[in-house]
């Protein structure tokens, strides 16, 4: 067995991992990156899309925001469908100049990877077999395989940032941990197609058919999802079925409008809310999906887990520059305040625009009313607005 060493050990190069590889980089501090899978299949992954101010901002700090500045879309706004009418939320206005920026986690992870590699910081794909050891003591360490070679990696502390199916969550004694989760009866289908985005703005759309979303990459592509029940089949949806039926969700101005093509991506996603507590155990600490899954309807997934990397970068800078052992008991409560606002919004949202095969029609009518509320009450509408361009990163002090 060969024996390396690093000061932080990254397990997963997914966007928590990468992000906070390159920012623990740039403050010359040592890092090494295991990842299960290859760089391509890690590259390929289509997700989410809308990146916060705060993500923005911690991209640009960790000097990755090249592209993004030039390519994103900054967005002011989005539109909510209801009852076949559309309703701005105003972001700027709403939050006193606050907006998101359309760009596709597919793009940030390409950024971030070759933003690495330009470093000369080493990740290692298709590292098989990691498991973390000794997490109490302090000096913790992995063991992992690697092109047929087995490795003992030595460390001060372990970045568990390999999503919801990773070893470093698995690698936590079950008593010291608790779950919330939440499973809902439906899941998205998403499109991908090289047409241009149908609106100006992304629309999420309540319809009595199921929920709907337009959201887009770039002026030429688009990107869209319906609602649909948990046990569908993907081969029952050709492209033309997946046109009709979100035609059918949209208002009609839209409906009109809608360009439609061959689809490049097509895929359903399960929705799920899921936290862990607490988020670090010894000296690993859980980032991202590690730790906690939203469902997309608030776009908050990629979000969190970049405030995530920002509380940990900065708690761990304290730590190697001045010292502040103190501060790393706190990594959890810290994110998790925030986590769980972000959780509460995300169910919230997915409340109100889903329909639930289950519910009575009090239920229903319920839901439908408080929609019709927040987006016409401009205090709903703020509500909505303060959420969605994402609350504040909490100071490390
Ligand atoms: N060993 C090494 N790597 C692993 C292991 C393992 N045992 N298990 C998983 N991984 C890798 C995965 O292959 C993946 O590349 O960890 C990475 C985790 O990346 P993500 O799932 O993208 O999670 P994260 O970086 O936290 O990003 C969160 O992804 O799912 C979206 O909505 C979510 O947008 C959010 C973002
Ligand atoms: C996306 O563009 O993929 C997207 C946008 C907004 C969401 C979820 C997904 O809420």
């Amino acid at each position: 067995m060969k024996t390396l060493k690093t000061q932080v050990a990254i397990i997963g190069a997914g966007p928590s991992g990468l992000l906070l590889g390159q920012l623990l980089h740039n403050a010359g501090i040592q890092t090494l990156v295991l990842e299960r899978q290859s760089a391509e299949y890690v590259q390929g992954r289509i997700r989410a899309g809308v990146l916060e101010q705060g993500m923005v901002d911690l991209l640009r700090e960790a000097g990755v925001s090249q592209r993004m500045d030039a390519e994103g879309l900054v967005h002011d706004g989005f539109d909510i469908a209801l009852n076949g009418q559309l309703t701005s939320i105003d972001l700027k206005a709403l939050t006193g100049g606050q907006s998101v920026m359309i760009y596709g986690q597919t793009e940030v992870t390409r950024d971030l990877m070759a933003a690495r590699a330009a470093a000369g910081a080493i990740t290692l794909y298709e590292a098989s077999n990691v498991q973390p050891h000794d997490l109490k003591s302090e000096q913790p360490w992995l063991t992992f395989e690697h092109e047929g070679q087995a490795y003992r990696l030595e460390c001060d502390y372990i970045a568990g940032c390999d999503g919801f199916h990773g070893v470093a969550r698995q690698s936590i004694p079950a008593q010291a941990l608790k779950v919330f989760e939440r499973v809902y009866p439906f899941g998205w289908l998403g499109v991908l197609a090289d047409t241009p985005p149908v609106h100006a703005e992304l629309v999420y759309a309540k319809h009595t058919r199921g929920f709907a979303l337009c959201s887009m990459r770039s002026p030429t592509r688009s990107r869209y999802y319906l609602q649909v029940p948990v046990e569908e089949k993907l081969e029952d949806w050709a492209d033309e079925r997946f046109w009709d039926e979100l035609k059918s969700r949209l208002p009609n101005s839209l409906a009109e409008q809608l360009v439609t093509g061959p689809s490049i991506e097509k895929s359903i996603a399960p929705l799920r809310s899921f936290v862990v507590e607490p988020m670090q155990y010894g000296r690993l600490f859980l980032l991202g999906d590690a730790a906690h899954i939203v469902p997309p309807t608030g776009a908050k997934g990629l979000n969190l887990a970049a405030s995530d990397v920002s509380t940990l970068f900065r708690i761990l800078l304290k730590v190697y520059r001045e010292g502040r052992l103190d501060l790393l008991q706190k990594y959890s409560a810290i994110c998790l305040r925030r986590v769980w606002k972000a959780e509460r919004f995300s169910w919230w949202m997915t409340s109100m625009l889903h329909q639930f095969p289950q519910a009575d029609a009090f239920s229903q009518r319920i839901a439908e009313s408080e929609l019709d509320y927040f987006v016409h009450s401009e205090a709903g509408r703020k509500t909505i607005a303060e959420n969605y361009v994402g609350l504040p990163y909490e100071p490390i002090e």
